[in-house]
C-alpha cells in the first residue's frame, strides 16, 4: 500500500523526472506546473519505500462542480498494482470535502490510460478533435453520501 499525501515542494524533482520519463502519454510538464500544484494544493502523490511512485493533478473548478484532472502518472514498474486507483481515490475524497460532484479528464484516444478510466468507473461522455489526435472525454460521478438524506 503507498502512502498518499499533498505534493510538497521537495518532491518537484522526483515528479518532474517521472513526468519526463513519460511524455508521450502526459505531454510535456514544466517545473512551474508543479510549483502551482504545491502551492495551490491540488497535487496527490503516492510514496512507496519512501520514493514518488505515482502523482496525479487536478483542479477543483470555481465557476461550477468539476473537478478537472489533468495529469495522472505512476511509475512504470509499480503499474498494474492499484497505485493508480489509490491516487484516483484519494482525488475523490478530496473532491468531496471541497463538494465537487464529478471528475472531468481528456485523454487521447490511442492511449492504454483509457482501459484504465473504463475500469475504476469512468464513463466515456465524448470524444473530440485534438490539436494533435482524437482526445477521449472520461467522467467520474462523485457520490455524495449526505445528499438525499433526511
Ligand atoms: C494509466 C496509469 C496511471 C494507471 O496506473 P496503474 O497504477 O497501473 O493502474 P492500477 O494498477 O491502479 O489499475 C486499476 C485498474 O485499471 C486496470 N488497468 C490499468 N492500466 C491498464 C491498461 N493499460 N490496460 C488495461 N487495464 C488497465 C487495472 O488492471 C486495474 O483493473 P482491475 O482493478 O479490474 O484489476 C499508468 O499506466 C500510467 O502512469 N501510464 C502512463 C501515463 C498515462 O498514460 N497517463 C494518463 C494520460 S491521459
Amino acid at each position: 500500500m503507498p502512502n498518499l499525501r499533498y505534493i510538497k515542494t521537495e518532491d518537484i524533482p522526483h515528479a518532474k523526472a517521472l513526468a519526463d520519463a513519460n511524455r508521450l502519454s502526459v505531454g510535456f510538464m514544466t517545473k512551474g506546473k508543479f510549483d502551482e500544484a504545491v502551492q495551490q494544493k491540488r497535487g496527490i502523490i503516492a510514496i512507496e519505500n519512501e520514493a514518488l511512485v505515482g502523482f496525479v493533478l487536478y483542479r477543483h473548478r470555481k465557476i461550477d462542480q468539476q473537478t478537472t484532472l489533468s495529469e495522472i502518472c505512476v511509475k512504470s514498474d509499480y503499474r498494474g498494482q492499484n497505485v493508480g486507483k489509490q491516487l484516483v481515490d484519494a482525488l475523490i475524497q478530496d473532491c468531496k470535502t471541497n463538494h465537487h460532484t464529478f471528475i472531468q479528464l481528456k485523454c487521447p484516444v490511442d492511449l492504454p490510460a483509457n482501459e484504465f478510466y473504463r475500469r475504476i468507473g469512468f464513463q466515456l461522455y465524448a470524444t473530440e478533435a485534438g490539436k494533435k489526435r482524437p482526445l477521449n472525454i472520461w467522467r467520474f460521478t462523485v457520490s455524495c453520501p449526505n445528499k438525499g438524506e433526511g
